[in-house]
């Protein structure tokens, strides 16, 4: 059984993927600080799979810790990286948090890899490094902006990182995958999304607002030049994007990949406006979302969303679940959670 080492692995993204790879029989280990992420994410997953991943609590910037963890588990077929820091906003007055927390831990990571041989890596990027694009939908190619936030510009960086560091280590072969927007939850509502505090983003505000924990959601700008006046984005399933890292890590296991390094979009290919999954999220539910139209926002673009012919083609990858489905399984999950608050 192959082992695969998953960072961030109790966090949103980390967790489901956690579950996709347990279901395909990879033996998994987590690092994770729980700096945002709760531990009983670590028991839902043993609910979901029936089998409870190694787990280790770490902050991957103290590398004296992260390199005796490596020396006591030094076989790993592949890492898949997802720990970092990720509100748009908090980066933005915290610049230096960002910067030392996500390049040191990215660097600390490659690092090891080297130092302990492990050859396949697998990086968490965001469509955010495309800015607003001259032309949509946005391809692999499609020149980078410059970054609208210190998040946003770690990612950059990162990618960067990645690129200069396999000129050094020849048999370093690595997956960048850039992730459109990112929202609902796994099918059993055991695991999901845990915004910290007030949440930034639109789904878990949406869920907030629906259940009471919120008074409304802010809508911000119906004048944007759109069909409804609402940003477009390319909201992507959760439980798709897991599987997109299975595909990308038994590509590198096979040794399919054309390139040392490959870049691939996920996304649905299909934009949605704020007001339309609005519309999704209180048809498929059944209830009202008390909406307000607020100013827009500094530093939102109008539209983005993405070409996936790469992942498809490529990786055989292709989003399976629907803006109603992301809508619905979000629901579901906040449903769940205040029962267990
Ligand atoms: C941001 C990040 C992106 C990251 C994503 C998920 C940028 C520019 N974007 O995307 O990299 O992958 O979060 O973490 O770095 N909205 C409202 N009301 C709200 C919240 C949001 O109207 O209360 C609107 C926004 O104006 C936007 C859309 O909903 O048009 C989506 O916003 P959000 O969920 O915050 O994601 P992005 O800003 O697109």
């Amino acid at each position: 059984m192959k082992k695969i080492l998953v960072t961030g692995g109790l966090g949103y993204i980390g967790s489901h993927t956690v579950v996709a790879l347990q279901q395909k029989g990879y033996e998994v280990y987590i690092l994770d600080d729980l700096s945002n992420a709760q531990y009983f994410i670590l028991e839902n997953i043993q609910k979901i799979t029936g089998i409870l991943p190694y787990f280790t609590k770490l902050d991957l910037c103290n590398m004296p810790e992260l390199q005796y963890f490596f020396s006591q588990n030094n076989d790993f077929e592949a890492v898949i990286h997802f720990a970092a820091k990720k509100s748009v906003g908090e980066s933005v007055q915290k610049p230096i948090l960002y910067y030392q927390n996500n390049l040191n831990s990215l660097c600390n990571i490659l690092l090891c890899l080297e130092q302990f041989k492990i050859k396949n890596f697998i990086f968490s990027s965001s469509c955010t490094v495309y800015g607003q694009p001259d032309e949509l939908p946005v391809t692999e190619n499609t020149p980078l902006k410059p970054a609208f936030s210190p998040y946003g510009n770690t990612k950059q960086i990162g990618e960067e990182i990645i690129f200069d560091f396999q000129k050094n280590y020849a048999d370093f072969n690595a997956v960048i995958l850039r992730y459109f927007n990112p929202v609902g939850a796994h099918d059993s509502a055991l695991i999901g999304e845990l915004p910290n505090g007030v949440p930034n983003n639109l789904m878990p505000f949406i869920t907030q607002t629906a259940i009471g924990k919120r008074e409304k959601l802010c809508v911000f700008g119906d004048n944007y030049p759109t069909a409804d006046g609402t940003c477009i984005r390319d909201y992507i399933h959760v439980v798709d994007l897991a599987d997109a890292h299975l595909l990308s890590t038994e590509r590198l296991f096979e040794g399919k990949n054309n390139e040392k390094i490959e870049i691939f979009n996920l996304g649905t290919g299909k934009g949605s406006s704020v007001w339309e999954v609005i519309k999704s999220f209180e048809k498929v539910n059944n209830i009202k979302v008390n909406v307000e139209i607020a100013p827009r926002r500094d530093g939102d673009v109008t539209a983005v969303f993405a070409d996936c012919t790469k992942a498809n083609e490529i990786l055989g990858w292709k989003a399976k679940k629907t803006l109603d489905d992301m809508t619905q399984s979000a629901w579901k999950w906040e449903k769940k959670l205040r029962i267990r608050n």
